[in-house]
C-alpha cells in the first residue's frame, strides 16, 4: 500500500486532505451535504443548495438537468471505484477505499486505465483534478461505523461517511437528499423505479439505513445539523 501511495503522490497526488474553506475570511464554513435520495424531486432546493461554501455530492449523482432541486455547485465527490464519475475541475475527488484495489485503481484510472475490472466492471480512466484528490483513510469509516452507528448494518453508507466528514471539516452542516422508501429502497432523484425494483437496505443488510436515519434525525434534534427533508419518497 505504501508503494502505491508514493506512487500517487508522484503523479501529484496531495498528501493532504482538501481545504474546506469560507468564502469570506473569518466567517463560519458552511457545508451542504447532498444525498441522492428521490426526496429531492420538486424541492426546490437547488438555490439554498449553491449558496454553501462546500457542496458535497456523491457518486454518480448529476446536477445537469437537476439543478432546481439539486444546486449545480460541487467542492468534494465521494466516491469509489464501482459509483465513479467525471469531475469538473473545481471539485475534489474524494475516495472512499472499501478495499485495497480500490487505491491501485485510483492510480490507474488517473494513468494508464490499466484496471478495467475489480468484483465488476469499473470506469477505467476518470477525468479530475489530480491536484486535488484525497483518500479517505478508511479508519474514519471504522470510527462512523463503531462510534456513530454502533456497528449497525456492515458498513456505513457513503452519505452517512460524507456527513460525519463535513461534521468534522466545517462549522455549519446542512444535510439534503437522505431518504430511503419504505421498502428500505434507496431511489435516486434521477431515475424513477418502481419502489419494489429498488434492492433496499432491508433486504441486503449491508448499511443500516434506519440506524443512519436515526442518527441523522437525533444530530439535527440536538441542533448539531440542520437536516431538509423535502418531498416525502
Ligand atoms: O445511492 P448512493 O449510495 O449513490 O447515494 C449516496 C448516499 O445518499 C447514500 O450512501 C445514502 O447515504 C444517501 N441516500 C439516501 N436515500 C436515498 C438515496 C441515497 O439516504 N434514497
Amino acid at each position: 500500500m505504501k508503494d502505491i501511495l508514493r506512487e500517487l503522490h508522484s503523479i501529484g497526488v496531495p498528501n493532504h486532505f482538501p481545504e474546506f474553506k469560507s468564502r469570506k475570511n473569518d466567517s463560519c464554513v458552511t457545508c451542504a451535504v447532498v444525498g441522492n435520495s428521490a426526496n429531492l424531486i420538486e424541492s426546490g432546493y437547488g438555490k439554498v443548495i449553491d449558496s454553501h461554501d462546500n457542496v458535497i455530492r456523491f457518486n454518480k449523482a448529476p446536477t445537469v438537468g437537476f439543478q432546481r432541486d439539486v444546486g449545480s455547485k460541487t467542492t468534494h465527490r465521494l466516491c469509489y471505484p464501482e459509483s465513479a464519475y467525471d469531475l469538473s475541475m473545481g471539485a475534489s475527488l474524494v475516495l472512499v477505499p472499501f478495499k485495497p484495489l480500490d487505491v491501485k485503481w485510483l492510480a490507474s484510472a488517473i494513468t494508464t486505465g490499466r484496471i478495467t475490472k475489480t468484483y465488476r466492471s469499473v470506469k477505467s480512466l476518470i477525468k479530475c483534478n489530480i491536484s486535488t484528490i484525497a483518500i479517505l483513510n478508511p479508519e474514519f469509516l471504522r470510527y462512523t461505523h463503531e462510534v456513530w452507528l454502533n456497528k449497525s448494518g456492515r458498513y456505513p453508507s457513503t452519505g452517512v461517511t460524507g456527513v460525519m466528514m463535513a461534521l468534522h471539516m466545517c462549522d455549519q452542516v446542512r444535510v439534503f437528499g437522505f431518504g430511503a422508501d419504505r421498502f428500505g429502497g434507496w431511489q435516486h432523484y434521477w431515475e424513477r423505479l418502481q419502489p419494489k425494483m429498488s434492492l433496499g437496505f432491508r433486504v441486503t443488510g449491508v448499511h443500516d439505513g434506519d440506524a443512519e436515519r436515526a442518527l441523522l434525525n437525533k444530530l439535527h434534534q440536538e441542533g448539531i445539523i440542520d437536516v431538509y427533508n423535502g418531498a416525502s419518497t
